[in-house]
């Protein structure tokens, strides 16, 4: 029994899909989320200003007295493993777990990957993801218009904007009759339903912040560290109020805390 908080962060909204996750395998953990809104998107920086940024968001974290930290970013976990390993408090990454459970996909068709432009060029899930289906096609895209729109509350999926980027972005994928598509970057949970709709029930699709969630809650369990209170605390480095239009729509739930302000981070 250990009654820290758990930290996740993420760049802004997607880590969510992971919170949300984990609340569903541990209800009582307390969490202690933070949205770097002030730099959304990470998708579009460099390898070199994601390891400073990656270790900036451990550090705040790790300030809060956290049991483990989920780095709930694609971006950030392709790009910076090593640093999210050697993290004196216990860290993970999305890519392992999610990589494993795609990899379990039956048949032998292809499979598509959609990510952010940043983890897309790193080639982290398409290496891995290649190493245990060599036999398989993997169709990889970046998706950059997604992340914008999520974050400027677009995630129905009757919104016409939405579903106008989805058509645009996927339409490779339904050509190349992928068999599953892994939501690499958080963010892209938040939409799933529209993604679903738009490549039909036939097309499974596996999410890095599930794969995730469980994979965390399993080492806390394995470790005897789970426990808590069950609460959820919000730090933002953005618009507390930006933040909670979107996020208190995604995440359904009636308690839910005004998100804390934290200084924007200089890199
Ligand atoms: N949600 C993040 C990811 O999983 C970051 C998206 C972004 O900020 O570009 O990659």
């Amino acid at each position: 029994m250990d009654k820290r908080p758990v930290g996740i962060f993420d760049s802004g909204l997607g880590g969510l899909t992971a919170v949300k996750a984990l609340r569903k395998l541990l209800p009582d953990e307390d969490i202690i989320y933070f949205a770097d809104s002030a730099r959304v998107p990470y998708g579009a920086k460099s390898p070199a200003l994601l390891r400073r940024i990656a270790k900036q968001d451990l550090d705040l974290l790790s300030s809060f007295g956290v049991k483990a930290i989920l780095a709930a970013c694609g971006t950030v976990s392709s790009n910076t493993a090593d640093i999210i390993e050697a993290y004196p408090v216990p860290a993970m990454g999305v890519i392992n777990s999610v990589v494993n459970l795609m990899a379990k996909t039956p048949g032998s068709g292809p499979l598509g990957v959609i990510a952010t432009e940043a983890s897309i060029k790193s080639g982290v899930y398409q290496r891995e993801l290649g190493s245990l289906c060599p036999r398989r096609e993997i169709i990889a895209l970046p998706c950059p218009a997604f992340v914008p729109l999520i974050e400027s509350g677009h995630i129905g999926p009757d919104d016409a904007e939405l579903r106008n980027a989805v058509r645009a972005a996927l339409q490779p994928m339904k050509d190349g009759g992928i068999q599953a598509l892994l939501l690499g970057c958080t963010h892209f949970g938040i939409i799933s339903e529209a993604i679903g709709q738009y490549l039909g029930e036939d097309v499974s699709l596996v999410s890095a912040a599930d794969s995730a969630a469980a994979e965390l809650a399993s080492f806390l369990k394995e470790n005897s560290l789970t426990g808590g209170g069950g609460r959820l605390r919000f730090l933002t480095s953005g618009s507390p109020e930006e933040f909670s239009a979107v996020a208190a729509k995604f995440l359904c739930t009636a308690e839910f805390p005004v998100p804390e302000q934290v200084p924007v981070m200089e890199v």
